[in-house]
């Protein structure tokens, strides 16, 4: 290698070092007064923070106040503050970490109570914890400051030797740890034992956090003199509103602020946003740009301004030059804005039909799957063999019904109940119908809706309620009703406020208008209907009181060749028949019962079953029957309704239901006679002369039949009014069921 060569290798080592030495230095802050020394062995001194006085002229102090005044032994780079060693400070955090001496007690004296007594800084609450180690002992902790003292500590006793102590934590018994109060100032530490307990000896320190671990063997022997404790410091003894008139010894330098929340003395200064440096000296700003924390694609794009900074893009381009706009070519822009716009535009178009055609499809397939799974598909089969039914029963859309009920609106809704809710919709030729909506579908239900439609659409009478049709698409299947308006029998009755003979007329003549109803569902020809659920809730009045048995959903055919069929027992309780309950077998007899009851009801006007009733006549049929034995059927009847006129006829339907309401299935009569004596009592009271002779004799025949037991009063179950009708009374001894 040539000399020269040599040199210029040299020199280019040096430049090379030096620059390398300028950029370590550079972030590296000016942290003391010119001429002050930065630190002390290994450890920094920064300003307020200071050694003696500085070399440069005019000697003054290194420090801003006395209290910020350290030593430094030069011999054993030992950094004193008062006599306690400095470990470190830390002007951001404005804490200062030094070592302090451990209070102890061992035979029965203090060997150690170590203080601080400078006011000027406080305990760090934040970083230090106060503890006590040993065995029956407690350690105090007190302040005293502005003439007030006030201590803290904790207490650890074993009893003995017989104590588990946890190794390696400050469990609380061998060793106890409190939190330190705030603004601890002037402290001193004492370390006690309680009186006769001189087995170990007890030790008490304030600590910085993590810096002591808690060992069993610190029990018999304590390792440690000093322990590192960590000290707030703040400048000064004003707070920060005392600069706003006057700036005169005010700290904070240039871009920084003061801060006095959480001091009791002094403030702290901190640099602004964007600076960097010792606020005491005066912060300098930041350059973003070369440190890497700025938002631009690149250094380049990076400009930077004095407390922040900014991204610029170069010349001829636009953008912000930020990360995430970035810059590009002017002309660029239009043609990429374009593309963009026509590409999102394109796909967005493409994926929204893509979407609704998937959701129609899926929308039509679940309407198919329901369709299937609600029987659709064995219903249009019944259909499709009778001709004429399928004329009537039309099959809806869901569409058709959603509309229909302004998408099932809680305003419309007519009646709800265990079988689910009924709404009344406007269908678009302007007909009203009624449209029952099931609750849940499980197989079973399935079933019965089905049954309900096969059976309704069979029948065509002008006292059972027609259905119009179905919708099959959802999951919950619709039927749809002729809407009938004036609501149930049961309102009917329940909400009547006045009573007299002209009610009895219309009561009368529901009951054989559902009387006849029932009873061609019995002797239906093709095969018999049992309603199942006979009940006035389940028959509905129109606008002429004309009566309508509706509900056929627990309804079931019964094949000709059968007179009677094993099945769950299922009705409304107070009108089930209670030999159908006991034997489950199901005859048309079991409507017959539950009729009976409807009649009770009609002559009483009360519920069939209330539990508002005393216990023994909660049950209408048998309160109704115990009273008609007793010779009290007057008092049942409801108030206002019976005349001279109609007292006879209104007996003769009494003793027509206490025959329905017989506990032998046999006993009763059947729906078709039922019906017909209701008729013959209406045409007599339509045409009073008609078949007079005939009825008496019908009734004597009736009165023959049941006399032949007489039963005893009881007198509990009945009231007994006057009602006037002792001659009547007297004749009417009836002898029903026994065995209640
Ligand atoms: C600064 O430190 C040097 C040794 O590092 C020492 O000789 C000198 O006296 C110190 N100056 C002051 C002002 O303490
Ligand atoms: C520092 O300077 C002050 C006067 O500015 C003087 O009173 C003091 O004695 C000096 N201290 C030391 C350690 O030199
Ligand atoms: C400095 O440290 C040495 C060695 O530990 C000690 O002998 C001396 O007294 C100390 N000087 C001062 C001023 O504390
Ligand atoms: C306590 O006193 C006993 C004798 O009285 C002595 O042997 C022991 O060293 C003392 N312990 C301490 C810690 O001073
Ligand atoms: C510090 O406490 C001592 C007693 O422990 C007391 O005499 C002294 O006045 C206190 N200092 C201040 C500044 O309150
Ligand atoms: C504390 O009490 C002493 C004596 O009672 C009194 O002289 C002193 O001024 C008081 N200090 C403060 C800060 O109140
Ligand atoms: C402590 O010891 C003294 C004498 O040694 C005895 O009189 C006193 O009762 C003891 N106290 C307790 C609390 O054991
Ligand atoms: C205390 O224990 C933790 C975890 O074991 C360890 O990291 C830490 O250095 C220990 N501190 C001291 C002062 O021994
Ligand atoms: C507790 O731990 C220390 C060190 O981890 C060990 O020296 C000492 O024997 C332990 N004490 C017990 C009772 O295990
Ligand atoms: C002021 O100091 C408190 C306590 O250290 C701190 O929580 C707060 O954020 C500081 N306020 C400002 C504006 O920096
Ligand atoms: C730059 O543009 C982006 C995207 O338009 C925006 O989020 C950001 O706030 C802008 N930055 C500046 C400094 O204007």
């Amino acid at each position: 290698m040539e000399p020269l060569q040599l040199r210029e290798v040299l020199m280019f080592a040096l430049a090379l070092v030096m620059v390398v030495v300028a950029v370590a230095l550079a972030p590296d802050q000016i942290q003391t007064l010119p001429g002050c020394n930065s630190t002390c062995g290994n450890i920094q001194i920064p300003y307020p923070f200071g050694v003696g006085n500085s070399s440069t002229q005019p000697q003054q102090p290194c420090s801003l106040e006395p209290k910020f005044d350290l030593v430094c032994n030069n011999s054993n780079s030992n950094l004193l503050w008062g006599d306690l060693t400095v470990l470190s400070i830390n002007v951001q955090a404005h804490q200062m970490d030094v070592m302090f001496w451990v209070a102890g007690f061992c035979n029965d004296s203090d060997y150690n109570n170590p203080w601080i007594t400078t006011a000027d800084f406080s305990i760090s609450r934040k970083e230090n914890k106060f503890l006590t180690v040993g065995c029956d002992s407690y350690g105090l902790l007190n302040s005293n400051y502005d003439n007030r003292t006030y201590s803290t500590g904790c207490l650890t006793k074993c009893y003995g030797n017989n104590v588990e102590i946890d190794n390696g934590t400050c469990s609380g018994i061998g060793c106890c740890q409190v939190d330190i109060p705030p603004r601890m100032r002037n402290i001193t530490i004492a370390a006690e034992a309680f009186s006769n307990s001189t087995r170990d000896c007890s030790h008490s320190f304030v600590v910085k956090q993590d810096s002591y671990n808690f060992s069993t063997s610190h029990l018999q022997s304590f390792p440690y003199e000093t322990l590192p404790l960590v000290l707030d410091w703040t400048v000064g003894e004003r707070n920060c509103r005392s600069f706003e008139s006057s700036r005169s010894e005010y700290a904070c330098k240039d871009h920084s602020y003061c801060n006095d929340t959480d001091t009791d003395i002094g403030y702290r200064c901190t640099c602004d946003s964007g600076y960097q440096g010792n606020p005491y000296l005066g912060c300098t700003d930041i350059d973003e740009c070369k440190t890497g924390i700025h938002t631009c694609i690149s250094e380049q794009h990076c400009r930077n301004t004095d407390g922040s900074y900014k991204c610029v893009c170069l010349e001829g381009q636009s953008g912000n030059g930020t990360k995430g706009e970035g810059c590009y070519h002017k002309n660029a822009v239009t043609k990429v804005v374009i593309g963009i716009a026509s590409a999102i535009v394109t796909l967005f178009v493409a994926t929204t039909s893509l979407y609704l055609i998937y959701q129609k499809k899926k929308l039509s397939k679940l309407r198919e799957k329901y369709f299937k799974q609600n029987g659709g598909s064995i219903l249009l089969q019944q259909l499709s063999t009778r001709e004429n039914s399928s004329q009537m029963t039309q099959i809806f859309t869901e569409e058709q019904l959603k509309k229909a009920t302004n998408n099932f609106d809680e305003s419309l809704i007519i009646g709800s109940g265990g079988f689910g809710t009924v709404f009344k919709g406007f269908l678009e030729n302007n007909k009203i119908v009624a449209i029952k909506k099931s609750k849940i579908v499980d197989e079973s239900q399935k079933e019965q809706f089905i049954n309900e439609v096969i059976v309704l659409s069979q029948i065509n009478h002008r006292n059972v309620v027609k259905l119009l049709g179905c919708c099959l698409e959802r999951e919950v299947p619709l039927l749809v009703y002729e809407f009938v308006e004036n609501g149930t029998v049961f309102d009917f009755l329940h909400t009547q406020k006045k009573v007299d003979s002209e009610t009895w007329k219309i009561r009368l003549r529901i009951a054989a208008e559902a009387a006849g109803a029932l009873s061609y569902l019995h002797s239906s020809a093709s095969m018999p209907i049992i309603h199942r659920d006979v009940k006035t809730a389940n028959i509905l009045l129109d606008n002429s009181y004309t009566a309508k048995v509706s509900d056929f959903g627990a309804s079931r055919l019964v094949p000709l060749d059968q007179t009677e069929i094993a099945t769950m027992v299922q009705g409304t309780f107070g009108y089930l028949d209670p030999e159908y309950m006991r034997t489950s077998q199901l005859t048309e007899k079991s409507d017959v019962y539950s009729f009976g009851v409807v009649l009770v009801e009609l002559l009483t006007g009360e519920k069939a079953h209330s539990f508002c009733r005393p216990e023994e006549k909660r049950s209408l049929s048998n309160h109704f029957l115990s009273c008609l034995k007793e010779d009290h059927v007057f008092d049942v009847l409801q108030v206002g309704m019976v005349n001279k006129e109609n007292e006879k006829e209104i007996i003769e339907v009494a003793i027509l239901a206490a025959r329905c309401l017989r506990l032998n299935g046999e006993e009763r009569p059947s729906m078709k006679e039922v019906a017909s004596e209701l008729d013959a009592i209406r045409q007599k009271e339509m045409h009073p002369w008609i078949n007079r002779d005939q009825n008496v004799e019908e009734t004597q025949h009736l009165l023959h039949e049941s006399s032949s037991s007489i039963y005893e009063r009881d007198e509990d179950s009945c009231s007994h009014q006057n009602t006037g009708y002792d001659s009547i009374r007297d004749r009417i001894l009836f002898a029903l069921d026994n065995g209640r």
